[in-house]
């Protein structure tokens, strides 16, 4: 009997872990924080105000500013990147490997907080 509860313990910590890779890396299972998630995956290329416009470390990359954008847009367009459908000036792959670690819950989340905190 306890072998087959132990058993039991070990197949469902299996299935938590591998559902747990689908979720945010460092927020396992908490609430989506779109504030927490701007300042470990976004803020190393686009500045805590949304204006850097150059991958760091290569002028030959560049983009638009991120700030001020609508949320449903921006979601959107992220949700797109994270699919990997939209590559504006060649380096989608640079947000697409960002984002593939985000679930849409997280976007949506991250989206609403730069929409309304970076100006
Ligand atoms: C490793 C650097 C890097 C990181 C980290 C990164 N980005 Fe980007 N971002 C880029 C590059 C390069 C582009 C241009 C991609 C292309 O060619 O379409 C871009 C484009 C964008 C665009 C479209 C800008 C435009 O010109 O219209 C948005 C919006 C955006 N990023 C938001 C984010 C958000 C939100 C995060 C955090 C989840 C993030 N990025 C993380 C480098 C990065």
């Amino acid at each position: 009997m306890k072998k087959i509860i132990l058993s039991a313990l070990v197949a469902s910590a299996t299935l938590i872990a591998a559902d747990s890779a689908a979720v945010y890396k460092s927020g396992m299972l908490l609430p989506a924080n779109g504030e927490a998630i701007y300042k470990k995956e976004c803020i190393q290329c686009h500045a805590a105000n949304g204006k850097q416009t150059s991958y760091t470390g290569s002028s030959r990359i560049k983009y638009a500013p991120i700030n001020g954008l609508d949320a449903a847009k921006l979601a959107k367009e992220l949700k797109d990147y994270r699919y990997g459908s939209v590559n504006k000036y060649g380096y989608g792959q640079l947000m697409k490997s960002t984002l593939i670690d985000l679930s849409y819950e997280e976007i949506d989340a991250l989206a609403e907080y730069i929409s309304t905190n970076i100006k």
